[in-house]
């Protein structure tokens, strides 16, 4: 197989003592790759590794002064992770051997052929290249995963030091949300994403004014559509900020239900997207069973009649029933957030 590859700012060091060849191979080389160095044996090559710390070494093993194998070995020392090519011709079995115990990354035989050696130098790039890739990849996620967690604690933290009530039953909302995705098998980043979603869904409400939300009766029309406004309120607020997935629209349909009566906007089924669902119904749930300024509370069977009287009309089927298995199995609303 011959790679498309031969890239130009790559850097070899080629040791060879059989001069007509190294010359030859030198040429090929330059025509493909950005530096090449030379040395006419094991000594040489040694020092130009040293000097120069080349991306690839091609080698010969038999040389008069210091023989390729001794060359490499010190090379390893020093740079375990080296890419080496050897050149060998089928008769150096013995020292071939050895050399596959030095851990070298490719062989080509003698008499050389040039499309093999550039197979082998292409594979080494290739390699090389999706190894730097792929650790610019985690380290880039890994950031963004601080900067998203480190935006989440500080919008938690604004409505906490505002109402803590809220900031209370956000965590709630968020722990049962993240043990219904357990129960329904979801993988370990879904459940973080809802648990994420699951502390901020709420936080719209920062534009309530606090007495309002502690108010000890119900609520009058003009303070009941400012309450419902919290889900657009939100979304404003978090459909700037670059999530990997979509948050600002989950927070935004939380208080939908699949017949339509919902609010703000009254979508129906499967206009309601898979996590708002998780997340009504653990907001349902906590809700009921919390105390509320207004009312006390309603009781866990209260909240499971509520979500299985309504399973499929309100509430997402599958999404009640895993909660409702949550809670026959003990899970309970109390622990310590
Ligand atoms: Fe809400
Ligand atoms: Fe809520």
């Amino acid at each position: 197989m011959t790679y498309p590859l031969q890239k130009k700012d790559t850097s070899i060091l080629y040791v060879e003592d059989e001069e007509l060849l190294r010359k030859n191979l030198i040429s090929f080389l330059h025509r493909r790759f950005g530096v090449v160095y030379s040395a006419a044996n094991g000594m040489e090559g040694l020092e130009l590794f040293t000097k120069h710390l080349p991306d690839i070494v091609i080698t010969d093993i038999l040389m008069p002064v210091m023989d390729g194998l001794e060359m490499v070995k010190r090379i390893k020392q020093l740079q375990p992770d080296i890419p080496i090519i050897i050149t060998t011709a089928f008769s150096d079995t013995q020292y071939l051997m050895q050399a596959i115990s030095l851990k070298v990354d490719g062989y080509v035989t003698k008499p050389i052929d040039y499309n093999d050696l550039l197979d082998a130098i292409n594979r080494i790039i290739h390699f090389l290249t999706s190894k730097t890739l792929e650790i610019s990849y985690t380290e880039s996620l890994k950031r963004i995963q601080r900067m998203l967690s480190g935006a989440i604690d500080a919008l938690a933290y604004a409505i906490e030091s505002r109402d803590p009530y809220t900031a209370g039953h956000q965590k709630r909302v968020a722990r049962l949300a993240g043990a219904i995705c357990v129960q329904m098998g979801c993988t370990e980043e879904e459940v973080r994403k809802i648990e994420i979603v699951g502390v901020i869904h709420d936080i719209g409400k920062i534009s309530i004014p606090a007495e309002m939300l502690m108010k000890p009766y119900d609520l009058q029309d003009a303070e009941m559509s400012l309450l419902h406004n919290h889900c657009k309120v939100g979304f404003d607020i978090l459909k700037n900020i670059e999530f990997p997935f979509p948050v600002a629209e989950i927070v935004y349909q939380h208080h939908e239900r699949l017949d339509g009566s919902g609010y703000p906007r009254g979508l129906m089924k499967n206009d309601i997207i898979f996590e708002a669902r998780i997340i009504s119904v653990a907001d349902v749930v906590e809700s009921m069973y919390s105390h509320r300024p207004y009312r006390p509370s309603c009781g866990i069977d209260k909240a499971i009649e509520e979500i299985l009287t309504h399973r499929e009309t309100l509430y997402d089927a599958e999404v009640v029933d895993a909660c409702a298995a949550l809670f026959k199995r003990g899970y309970t609303l109390d622990a310590k957030i």
